[in-house]
Protein backbone atom coordinates (compact mmCIF):
# COMPACT_ATOMS: atom_id res chain seq x y z
CA UNK A 1 0.00 0.00 0.00
CA UNK A 2 1.10 3.81 -0.97
CA UNK A 3 0.10 7.02 0.30
CA UNK A 4 1.52 10.40 -1.59
CA UNK A 5 0.02 13.23 -0.07
CA UNK A 6 -0.04 15.71 -3.43
CA UNK A 7 0.48 19.41 -4.14
CA UNK A 8 -0.88 21.66 -7.20
CA UNK A 9 -0.40 25.08 -7.27
CA UNK A 10 0.10 26.17 -11.23
CA UNK A 11 -2.03 29.01 -11.10
CA UNK A 12 -5.38 30.09 -8.71
CA UNK A 13 -6.35 26.82 -7.13
CA UNK A 14 -4.58 25.85 -4.00
CA UNK A 15 -4.64 21.81 -4.09
CA UNK A 16 -3.96 19.55 -1.99
CA UNK A 17 -4.88 15.52 -1.88
CA UNK A 18 -4.54 12.46 -0.28
CA UNK A 19 -4.06 9.18 -2.94
CA UNK A 20 -3.81 5.55 -2.11
CA UNK A 21 -2.20 3.34 -4.21
CA UNK A 22 -2.56 6.20 -7.26
CA UNK A 23 -6.43 5.80 -7.94
CA UNK A 24 -8.01 5.91 -4.66
CA UNK A 25 -8.85 9.33 -3.78
CA UNK A 26 -9.10 9.42 0.34
CA UNK A 27 -9.09 13.95 0.32
CA UNK A 28 -9.03 16.26 -2.62
CA UNK A 29 -8.83 19.88 -1.04
CA UNK A 30 -9.14 22.80 -3.90
CA UNK A 31 -9.15 26.38 -2.48
CA UNK A 32 -9.13 28.69 -5.05
CA UNK A 33 -8.08 32.45 -5.64
CA UNK A 34 -10.05 33.27 -8.96
CA UNK A 35 -12.65 35.58 -7.28
CA UNK A 36 -10.24 37.96 -6.69
CA UNK A 37 -9.49 38.32 -10.81
CA UNK A 38 -13.34 39.09 -11.63
CA UNK A 39 -12.94 42.77 -11.70
CA UNK A 40 -9.43 42.79 -13.21
CA UNK A 41 -10.45 40.57 -15.98
CA UNK A 42 -7.57 37.87 -15.87
CA UNK A 43 -5.21 36.41 -13.11
CA UNK A 44 -2.53 38.82 -11.45
CA UNK A 45 0.21 36.45 -11.13
CA UNK A 46 1.47 38.53 -8.15
CA UNK A 47 -1.59 38.43 -6.37
CA UNK A 48 -2.20 34.63 -6.97
CA UNK A 49 1.09 33.66 -5.28
CA UNK A 50 0.63 35.73 -2.21
CA UNK A 51 -3.16 33.70 -2.03
CA UNK A 52 -1.05 30.19 -2.61
CA UNK A 53 1.39 31.15 0.48
CA UNK A 54 -2.20 32.29 2.21
CA UNK A 55 -4.17 29.18 1.30
CA UNK A 56 -1.48 26.16 1.36
CA UNK A 57 -0.60 25.26 5.22
CA UNK A 58 -4.33 25.33 5.71
CA UNK A 59 -5.38 23.02 2.64
CA UNK A 60 -2.31 20.58 3.96
CA UNK A 61 -3.91 20.18 7.54
CA UNK A 62 -7.29 20.24 5.93
CA UNK A 63 -6.47 17.21 3.90
CA UNK A 64 -4.48 15.12 6.21
CA UNK A 65 -7.66 15.31 8.35
CA UNK A 66 -9.97 14.48 5.28
CA UNK A 67 -8.45 11.47 5.38
CA UNK A 68 -7.63 10.37 8.78
CA UNK A 69 -3.83 10.28 8.40
CA UNK A 70 -1.34 12.13 9.85
CA UNK A 71 1.84 13.44 8.08
CA UNK A 72 3.87 10.52 9.91
CA UNK A 73 1.45 8.10 7.97
CA UNK A 74 2.06 9.73 4.33
CA UNK A 75 4.93 7.60 2.10
CA UNK A 76 5.62 10.04 -0.77
CA UNK A 77 5.32 13.48 -1.53
CA UNK A 78 3.93 15.05 -5.49
CA UNK A 79 4.20 18.27 -6.15
CA UNK A 80 3.42 20.55 -9.70
CA UNK A 81 6.66 21.40 -10.73
CA UNK A 82 5.23 23.16 -13.86
CA UNK A 83 3.55 24.33 -16.69
CA UNK A 84 1.86 27.26 -14.91
CA UNK A 85 2.90 30.73 -12.60
CA UNK A 86 6.18 30.47 -11.65
CA UNK A 87 5.24 32.72 -8.69
CA UNK A 88 2.29 30.33 -7.85
CA UNK A 89 4.49 27.36 -8.74
CA UNK A 90 7.26 27.85 -5.79
CA UNK A 91 4.86 28.30 -3.35
CA UNK A 92 3.66 24.31 -3.73
CA UNK A 93 7.26 23.14 -4.68
CA UNK A 94 9.03 25.13 -1.73
CA UNK A 95 6.38 23.50 0.71
CA UNK A 96 6.36 19.97 -1.01
CA UNK A 97 10.32 20.28 -0.85
CA UNK A 98 10.45 21.61 2.73
CA UNK A 99 8.20 18.62 4.13
CA UNK A 100 10.52 16.15 1.92
CA UNK A 101 13.13 17.16 3.87
CA UNK A 102 11.66 17.17 7.62
CA UNK A 103 9.77 14.12 6.89
CA UNK A 104 12.86 12.14 5.35
CA UNK A 105 10.26 10.69 2.55
CA UNK A 106 10.77 11.00 -1.40
CA UNK A 107 9.25 13.80 -3.87
CA UNK A 108 8.39 13.72 -7.42
CA UNK A 109 7.75 16.68 -9.29
CA UNK A 110 5.14 16.15 -11.83
CA UNK A 111 4.18 17.99 -15.04
CA UNK A 112 0.85 19.38 -15.02
CA UNK A 113 -0.37 18.48 -18.09
CA UNK A 114 0.37 14.25 -17.45
CA UNK A 115 -1.89 14.98 -14.45
CA UNK A 116 -4.78 15.46 -16.47
CA UNK A 117 -3.70 12.74 -18.63
CA UNK A 118 -3.52 10.58 -15.63
CA UNK A 119 -7.00 11.84 -14.06
CA UNK A 120 -8.99 9.12 -15.74
CA UNK A 121 -7.47 6.62 -14.00
CA UNK A 122 -8.87 7.47 -10.87
CA UNK A 123 -11.63 4.91 -9.85
CA UNK A 124 -12.13 5.69 -6.66
CA UNK A 125 -13.11 9.29 -4.88
CA UNK A 126 -14.03 9.86 -1.23
CA UNK A 127 -15.13 6.24 -0.91
CA UNK A 128 -17.35 6.20 -3.84
CA UNK A 129 -16.46 4.03 -6.76
CA UNK A 130 -16.45 6.01 -9.76
CA UNK A 131 -15.43 3.78 -12.52
CA UNK A 132 -14.92 0.48 -12.44
CA UNK A 133 -12.48 0.69 -15.88
CA UNK A 134 -9.40 2.18 -17.04
CA UNK A 135 -8.14 3.04 -20.40
CA UNK A 136 -6.77 0.43 -23.00
CA UNK A 137 -3.04 1.11 -23.57
CA UNK A 138 -1.68 2.77 -25.93
CA UNK A 139 -4.77 5.35 -25.72
CA UNK A 140 -5.16 8.66 -27.22
CA UNK A 141 -5.05 11.73 -25.09
CA UNK A 142 -6.09 15.12 -25.41
CA UNK A 143 -5.77 18.04 -23.10
CA UNK A 144 -8.18 20.91 -23.63
CA UNK A 145 -7.05 23.73 -20.63
CA UNK A 146 -6.91 27.03 -20.48
CA UNK A 147 -3.19 27.67 -21.76
CA UNK A 148 -2.98 24.16 -23.69
CA UNK A 149 -4.88 22.04 -26.88
CA UNK A 150 -2.42 18.87 -27.02
CA UNK A 151 -2.78 15.83 -28.73
CA UNK A 152 -0.79 12.77 -27.82
CA UNK A 153 -0.88 9.23 -27.37
CA UNK A 154 -0.15 6.76 -23.91
CA UNK A 155 2.15 4.56 -25.42
CA UNK A 156 2.15 2.73 -22.19
CA UNK A 157 2.07 4.03 -18.50
CA UNK A 158 5.12 6.20 -18.55
CA UNK A 159 5.38 7.43 -21.86
CA UNK A 160 3.75 10.31 -23.68
CA UNK A 161 4.49 10.88 -27.73
CA UNK A 162 3.53 14.48 -28.76
CA UNK A 163 1.24 14.42 -31.55
CA UNK A 164 0.11 18.15 -32.46
CA UNK A 165 -1.02 21.10 -30.43
CA UNK A 166 -2.43 25.08 -30.62
CA UNK A 167 -0.15 27.64 -32.78
CA UNK A 168 -1.81 30.41 -31.38
CA UNK A 169 -4.37 30.16 -28.54
CA UNK A 170 -5.33 27.36 -26.10
CA UNK A 171 -8.96 26.23 -26.26
CA UNK A 172 -10.12 27.02 -22.91
CA UNK A 173 -8.34 30.71 -23.42
CA UNK A 174 -10.75 31.50 -26.46
CA UNK A 175 -13.87 30.00 -24.60
CA UNK A 176 -12.56 32.44 -22.20
CA UNK A 177 -12.10 35.44 -24.15
CA UNK A 178 -15.06 34.94 -26.27
CA UNK A 179 -17.12 35.31 -23.16
CA UNK A 180 -15.66 38.06 -21.83
CA UNK A 181 -16.70 39.80 -25.54
CA UNK A 182 -20.05 38.87 -24.82
CA UNK A 183 -20.09 40.68 -21.32
CA UNK A 184 -20.79 37.21 -19.72
CA UNK A 185 -17.68 37.31 -17.48
CA UNK A 186 -14.41 38.76 -17.38
CA UNK A 187 -12.91 35.78 -16.14
CA UNK A 188 -12.98 32.13 -16.81
CA UNK A 189 -16.07 32.45 -18.53
CA UNK A 190 -16.09 28.85 -21.03
CA UNK A 191 -18.82 27.69 -18.57
CA UNK A 192 -20.85 30.69 -19.03
CA UNK A 193 -20.44 30.81 -22.37
CA UNK A 194 -21.63 26.84 -22.99
CA UNK A 195 -24.87 28.22 -20.84
CA UNK A 196 -25.72 30.66 -23.29
CA UNK A 197 -25.17 28.78 -25.95
CA UNK A 198 -27.31 25.91 -24.96
CA UNK A 199 -30.35 28.24 -24.78
CA UNK A 200 -29.84 28.90 -29.19
CA UNK A 201 -32.48 27.23 -30.70
CA UNK A 202 -32.70 26.18 -34.31
CA UNK A 203 -29.79 26.30 -37.32
CA UNK A 204 -27.16 29.00 -37.28
CA UNK A 205 -26.26 30.72 -40.57
CA UNK A 206 -23.42 31.92 -38.87
CA UNK A 207 -21.18 29.42 -39.90
CA UNK A 208 -17.60 30.65 -38.24
CA UNK A 209 -14.08 28.95 -39.75
CA UNK A 210 -13.08 25.64 -38.48
CA UNK A 211 -9.71 26.68 -38.53
CA UNK A 212 -7.09 23.90 -39.53
CA UNK A 213 -9.95 20.62 -39.53
CA UNK A 214 -8.52 19.53 -42.80
CA UNK A 215 -5.12 20.57 -42.33
CA UNK A 216 -2.60 17.33 -42.79
CA UNK A 217 -1.63 17.40 -39.12
CA UNK A 218 -2.40 17.59 -35.59
CA UNK A 219 -2.34 21.28 -34.76
CA UNK A 220 -4.64 23.81 -33.86
CA UNK A 221 -6.06 27.23 -34.01
CA UNK A 222 -7.94 29.08 -32.54
CA UNK A 223 -6.94 33.05 -33.23
CA UNK A 224 -8.61 33.31 -36.58
CA UNK A 225 -11.70 31.86 -35.07
CA UNK A 226 -11.66 34.62 -32.40
CA UNK A 227 -11.22 37.03 -34.74
CA UNK A 228 -14.13 36.19 -36.88
CA UNK A 229 -16.30 35.57 -34.04
CA UNK A 230 -15.48 38.98 -32.85
CA UNK A 231 -16.57 40.63 -36.82
CA UNK A 232 -19.99 38.54 -36.20
CA UNK A 233 -20.33 40.40 -32.87
CA UNK A 234 -19.81 43.94 -34.97
CA UNK A 235 -22.17 42.67 -36.97
CA UNK A 236 -24.97 42.66 -34.38
CA UNK A 237 -25.58 38.41 -34.61
CA UNK A 238 -27.24 37.61 -31.45
CA UNK A 239 -25.47 36.84 -28.77
CA UNK A 240 -27.19 33.28 -28.55
CA UNK A 241 -25.85 32.20 -32.22
CA UNK A 242 -22.31 33.53 -31.24
CA UNK A 243 -22.14 31.46 -28.26
CA UNK A 244 -24.08 28.67 -29.92
CA UNK A 245 -21.92 28.25 -33.06
CA UNK A 246 -18.23 29.46 -31.71
CA UNK A 247 -18.70 26.06 -29.13
CA UNK A 248 -19.77 24.41 -32.44
CA UNK A 249 -16.79 25.24 -33.83
CA UNK A 250 -14.41 24.01 -30.95
CA UNK A 251 -16.07 20.88 -31.26
CA UNK A 252 -16.13 20.20 -34.77
CA UNK A 253 -12.31 20.90 -34.76
CA UNK A 254 -11.39 18.54 -31.92
CA UNK A 255 -13.78 15.81 -33.11
CA UNK A 256 -12.40 15.52 -36.78
CA UNK A 257 -8.58 15.65 -35.14
CA UNK A 258 -9.35 13.06 -32.87
CA UNK A 259 -10.51 11.14 -35.29
CA UNK A 260 -7.68 11.61 -37.75
CA UNK A 261 -5.93 10.37 -35.19
CA UNK A 262 -7.81 7.33 -34.47
CA UNK A 263 -7.51 6.72 -37.66
CA UNK A 264 -4.18 7.06 -38.69
CA UNK A 265 -2.51 4.84 -35.09
CA UNK A 266 -4.17 1.88 -33.86
CA UNK A 267 -5.57 3.38 -30.64
CA UNK A 268 -8.35 1.61 -28.36
CA UNK A 269 -9.25 4.42 -25.98
CA UNK A 270 -9.59 7.81 -25.97
CA UNK A 271 -8.50 9.88 -22.81
CA UNK A 272 -9.92 13.89 -22.58
CA UNK A 273 -8.52 16.06 -19.67
CA UNK A 274 -8.28 19.80 -18.95
CA UNK A 275 -10.65 22.46 -17.37
CA UNK A 276 -12.45 22.43 -21.11
CA UNK A 277 -13.83 18.98 -21.02
CA UNK A 278 -16.06 20.03 -18.12
CA UNK A 279 -18.14 21.89 -21.10
CA UNK A 280 -21.25 19.68 -21.49
CA UNK A 281 -21.47 19.68 -25.49
CA UNK A 282 -18.03 18.20 -25.34
CA UNK A 283 -19.14 15.46 -23.22
CA UNK A 284 -21.57 14.63 -24.82
CA UNK A 285 -20.31 14.38 -28.55
CA UNK A 286 -17.80 12.44 -27.47
CA UNK A 287 -19.64 9.81 -25.59
CA UNK A 288 -22.13 9.78 -28.39
CA UNK A 289 -19.41 8.98 -30.84
CA UNK A 290 -17.46 6.69 -29.40
CA UNK A 291 -19.75 5.36 -26.21
CA UNK A 292 -16.77 3.56 -23.87
CA UNK A 293 -14.29 3.93 -25.82
CA UNK A 294 -13.88 7.65 -23.98
CA UNK A 295 -12.44 8.19 -20.81
CA UNK A 296 -13.16 11.72 -19.63
CA UNK A 297 -12.77 12.64 -15.45
CA UNK A 298 -15.98 13.58 -13.74
CA UNK A 299 -16.56 17.29 -13.45
CA UNK A 300 -14.76 17.92 -10.04
CA UNK A 301 -11.84 16.19 -11.74
CA UNK A 302 -11.98 18.63 -14.89
CA UNK A 303 -10.43 21.76 -13.54
CA UNK A 304 -7.17 21.95 -11.16
CA UNK A 305 -6.44 19.79 -8.75
CA UNK A 306 -4.28 17.62 -6.68
CA UNK A 307 -5.87 14.16 -7.37
CA UNK A 308 -4.70 14.15 -10.43
CA UNK A 309 -1.16 15.16 -10.08
CA UNK A 310 -1.40 12.05 -6.68
CA UNK A 311 -2.78 9.92 -9.89
CA UNK A 312 0.38 10.89 -12.09
CA UNK A 313 3.05 10.45 -9.68
CA UNK A 314 2.06 6.87 -8.82
CA UNK A 315 2.62 5.74 -12.78
CA UNK A 316 5.59 7.83 -12.90
CA UNK A 317 7.13 6.58 -9.46
CA UNK A 318 10.05 4.62 -10.60
CA UNK A 319 11.18 7.23 -13.04
CA UNK A 320 10.49 10.31 -11.37
CA UNK A 321 11.69 9.02 -7.89
CA UNK A 322 15.25 10.11 -7.72
CA UNK A 323 14.93 13.10 -9.91
CA UNK A 324 15.90 16.58 -8.96
CA UNK A 325 13.68 18.81 -10.26
CA UNK A 326 12.74 22.67 -10.14
CA UNK A 327 9.83 25.10 -11.44
CA UNK A 328 9.54 24.44 -14.88
CA UNK A 329 6.64 26.85 -15.92
CA UNK A 330 6.83 26.51 -19.75
CA UNK A 331 6.64 22.93 -19.30
CA UNK A 332 4.56 21.16 -21.88
CA UNK A 333 3.34 17.90 -23.00
CA UNK A 334 6.07 17.32 -25.54
CA UNK A 335 8.79 17.35 -22.98
CA UNK A 336 9.23 14.45 -21.29
CA UNK A 337 7.72 14.89 -17.88
O1 LIG B 1 -7.39 22.89 -16.65
P1 LIG B 1 -7.92 24.20 -16.15
O2 LIG B 1 -8.74 24.19 -14.89
O3 LIG B 1 -6.76 25.22 -15.93
C1 LIG B 1 -5.61 25.20 -16.73
O4 LIG B 1 -4.74 24.34 -16.50
O5 LIG B 1 -5.60 26.03 -17.68
O6 LIG B 1 -8.78 24.85 -17.35
C2 LIG B 1 -9.45 26.07 -17.19
C3 LIG B 1 -10.17 26.39 -18.49
C4 LIG B 1 -10.68 27.84 -18.52
O7 LIG B 1 -10.30 28.44 -19.73
C5 LIG B 1 -12.20 27.67 -18.42
O8 LIG B 1 -12.96 28.70 -19.01
C6 LIG B 1 -12.39 26.36 -19.16
O9 LIG B 1 -11.33 25.56 -18.69
N1 LIG B 1 -13.71 25.77 -18.87
C7 LIG B 1 -14.66 25.56 -19.82
C8 LIG B 1 -15.79 25.02 -19.15
N2 LIG B 1 -15.48 24.91 -17.83
C9 LIG B 1 -14.20 25.37 -17.68
N3 LIG B 1 -14.64 25.79 -21.15
C10 LIG B 1 -15.76 25.47 -21.84
N4 LIG B 1 -16.89 24.97 -21.28
C11 LIG B 1 -16.94 24.73 -19.94
N5 LIG B 1 -18.03 24.22 -19.40
ZN1 LIG C 1 -4.98 22.49 -15.80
Amino acid sequence: MSLCLAIETSCDETSVAVIKNGSEVLANVVSSSSKLFEETGGVVPEVAARAQVEYIVPCIQKALDDANLSIEQIDYFAVTKGPGLVGSLLVGITCAKTLSLIYKKPLLGINHLYGHVFSVFITKYLGQVIQNRTPKIPSLCLVVSGGHTDIAILKNTTTIKYLGGTIDDAVGESFDKIARLLGLSKYLGGKDLSLLAKTFKGFSKLQLPRPLINSNNFDFSFSGLKTATKLAFEKNYKKEEIAFDFEQAVVDVLMKKIDKALNTFKLQSIIVGGGVIANEKLRKTLVEKYGTRVFIPPLYLCGDNAAMIGCAAHFLYKKLVNKKFDVDPNLSLDKAF
